[in-house]
């Protein structure tokens, strides 16, 4: 007999079926157990009179999360036992045999509430079983649905998903790099990417016009509610656009993603709201507002554009620095006073941010396609002629071989799914996230490595090298 799926079930009344699944709770009334079953698709009551069973002794003892097969047939409840919140809560099964799969512990910590009560160490070492909770496979199964929904739009408008490196060389967005040890170029690291940045930028030079990727993303920065040492973007690029061709397809695809997948939430402004960096300061503060009308309104969703970010800042040494990419390009009507390195506090890049709720959720620019203008950010930021030809070299030339004006924006796919979702961290929606201070609980990491690995990569560790 095939396994069939509890979901499944209501149209098989009277029929012998065959289910497998994990014990969700169970009531034992000595002579009757009742136990609900639960499988991927849902949960459902099954019948067991141990007496009737082969089995019957062995049965007694089934316990939460054990693992079962079952064998039985489907009924109809009695009326007054129907429950009607429940989508198999007209039916159950009555099991006729029960084969034990496997047996379980008894869990760590109730699966059966929300689990925000439960000491994030202890559930994060336990994920596997943490994840059983409804609450953390509702968000798992709706971030599936939001990627496949981005994956599938993007792919109708001839966008192509390419996967780009993880062992690369630092790429500049700011943050720490998670460096890799070489072993076969002792001495000598990659990194993994804090964005795919530059590749993307580089594969519009090789002409597919339109990129995206769910891309892995890692930064070694302190860990907060939404920030976490390896995220995932929703990163994309496009030839032959302008701003506006960017920002009105990623509108686009908000919109469509939301109206489709969760009709229940309201979007507050369409066309959304477009602030200019000054705007936002100065009235809010803030460069990511939280503009809902009524905050405590859980389906209200209020996006924002940040348009016309400063292109430089100063460091605290003084000196200038982008303020969110290098690669960007400036204002088409402030490219002159870049290229003469003049009134650089005022000269404006083509940027734009996408805040959600007060949070934010992408940004992206406009690139700075023509190599004598990214040389003079260079320049302006204080690079000599060695240096940027060391960091930057091969974007530079990559730019001499007959680029496209491009420009794209990454998404914060782990915030915008946790927004989505209700949820006050991104951990919640990320199956195997990490700790505040970036350890993973369950497999130990970071650890130690053998000394042999060690003498491979050519490292020594200093003691009380803090
Ligand atoms: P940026 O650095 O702004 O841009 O990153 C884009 C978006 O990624 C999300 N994000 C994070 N999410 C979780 N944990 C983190 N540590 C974290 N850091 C960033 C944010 C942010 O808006 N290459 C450029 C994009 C481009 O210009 O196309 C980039 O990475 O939601």
């Amino acid at each position: 007999m095939e396994r069939i799926l509890i979901k499944d079930l209501n149209e098989k009344v009277g029929e012998t079926v065959l289910l497998n699944g994990w014990v969700d709770v169970r009531r034992d009334h000595g002579k009757l157990i009742f136990i609900d079953l639960r499988d991927m698709s849902g949960k459902l009551q099954v019948v067991i009179i141990p007496k009737a069973l082969e089995n019957g002794e062995a049965i007694k003892a089934i316990r939460s999360e054990w693992v079962l097969e079952i064998e039985g047939e489907v009924k109809k409840r009695p009326e007054s036992m129907v429950n009607a919140e429940d989508p198999q809560g007209a039916i159950e099964v009555e099991a006729k045999k029960i084969n034990i799969l496997n047996e379980a512990n008894t869990p760590p910590f109730d699966i059966s509430a929300d689990g925000y009560e439960v000491g994030d160490d202890v559930r994060l070492k336990y994920r596997y079983v943490d994840l059983r909770r409804a609450r953390l496979n509702k968000n798992i199964v709706n971030r599936h649905k939001v990627i496949k929904f981005i994956r599938d739009y993007l792919d109708e408008r001839g966008f192509l998903e390419i996967e780009t490196p993880i062992l690369t060389k630092s790429t500049p967005e700011g943050a720490r790099d998670y460096v890799v040890p070489s072993r076969l170029h002792n001495g000598k690291f990659y990194a993994l990417p804090q964005s795919p940045q530059q590749y993307k930028q580089l594969l519009m030079a090789s002409g597919f016009e339109k990129y995206f990727q769910i891309a892995r993303c890692f930064r070694d920065e302190d860990t907060r509610g939404d920030r976490q040492p390896e995220f995932t973007q929703l990163d994309l690029e496009m030839s032959f656009v302008k701003e506006e061709d960017v920002i009105a397809l990623n509108e686009a695809l908000l919109i469509n993603l939301i109206q489709t997948l969760m009709p229940e939430k309201k979007i507050q402004q369409i066309p959304f709201l477009r602030v200019t960096y000054k705007e936002a300061m100065e009235k809010y503060g803030t460069d990511r507002p939280d503009l809902r009308e009524n905050k405590d309104d859980k389906n209200l969703l209020a996006f924002c554009w940040v348009i016309d970010f400063p292109f430089f800042e100063k460091t605290d040494e003084g000196k200038w620095t982008f303020t969110h990419n290098p690669f960007s390009a400036p204002k088409p009507e402030h490219m002159e006073k870049l290229m003469a390195k003049d009134d650089i506090a005022n000269i404006l890049a083509a940027q734009y941010d996408i805040a959600l709720n007060g949070f934010e959720i992408g940004g992206g620019s406009i690139r700075n396609h023509k190599p004598e203008a990214l040389k003079k950010v260079f320049e302006i930021m204080g690079f000599n002629e060695e240096s940027i030809t060391n960091n930057f070299g091969h974007m530079l030339e990559a730019f001499s071989y007959g680029i496209p004006p491009h420009g794209g924006i990454a998404w914060g796919l782990d915030r915008l799914v946790s927004i989505l979702q209700n949820e006050p961290n991104i951990r919640e929606v990320i199956a195997f996230p990490k700790t505040g201070d970036g350890r993973d609980f369950m497999m130990e990491a970071p650890s130690e490595i053998s000394s042999a690995q060690l003498k491979e990569l050519g490292i020594e560790i200093k003691k009380n090298s803090k």
